[in-house]
């Protein structure tokens, strides 16, 4: 699907913000892959697409995943399942088979372990894009970006931990397995502290 068809598309599918959001995070993709040697076209249409299934109810971001690997936790859950179904979406609706495009929108919203240089450039422009609302470390956070890919990966997961702690939640499980790829120690407190006692 050409590129202007796919925005007329998804501006009938998300709601203003969530319009401006993704038109953001195409552009931030696409000079971080100018920077950073990846390919621009697949950076810019993995951030086009990266949320085409955000403004979906819940009952149908299930639905349109109904042939991915989706445990029950995920399906009660709008932030990770919109990632899901988005790369399902972004293969029946928007006709996407690259398979590294699919990847970086299966995966911007909780990382993973060992993630491609196409998902952490999806990953960060999500969070940096110019129509982002102010957060401390952004302005750092956007610089670092056009510098240094890892740096900045490994400041954004940190980020999101800290945010995480705040609030008194825990981190995803494939978030700290994308933060223990910069922290190794991590993996390690993480299995000490799943051990029980009589192990
Ligand atoms: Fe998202
Ligand atoms: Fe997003």
């Amino acid at each position: 699907m050409k590129r202007d068809k796919i925005e007329y598309k998804l501006k009938k599918e998300l709601d203003r913000q969530r319009f401006e959001h993704t038109l953001g995070v195409e552009q931030t993709a696409r000079e971080m892959a100018r920077v950073f040697g990846e390919n621009e076209e697949k950076a810019a249409l993995a951030g086009l697409l990266h949320d085409c299934a955000k403004c979906m109810p819940l009952s149908q971001m299930v639905k349109a995943a109904k042939h991915a690997d989706v445990d029950p936790v995920m399906k009660e859950s709008k932030a990770l399942m919109h990632a899901v179904a988005g790369r399902c979406v972004a293969v029946s609706v928007y006709g996407v088979q690259d398979e590294e495009v699919l990847g970086a929108i299966r995966w911007h919203t909780t990382g993973h372990a060992n993630m491609t240089r196409l998902e952490k450039i999806i990953y960060l422009a999500d969070v940096i894009e110019p129509n982002r609302k102010p957060y401390p470390g952004l302005e750092a956070l956007r610089a670092q970006c056009m510098q240094d890919l890892d740096g900045a990966m490994h400041t954004a997961l940190r980020m999101s931990l800290e945010h995480v702690k705040e609030q008194g939640r825990t981190l995803h499980p494939d978030t700290l397995a994308a933060l223990a790829m910069y922290e190794p120690e991590l993996a390690q407190d993480e299995a000490a502290n799943s051990r029980t006692p009589e192990e």
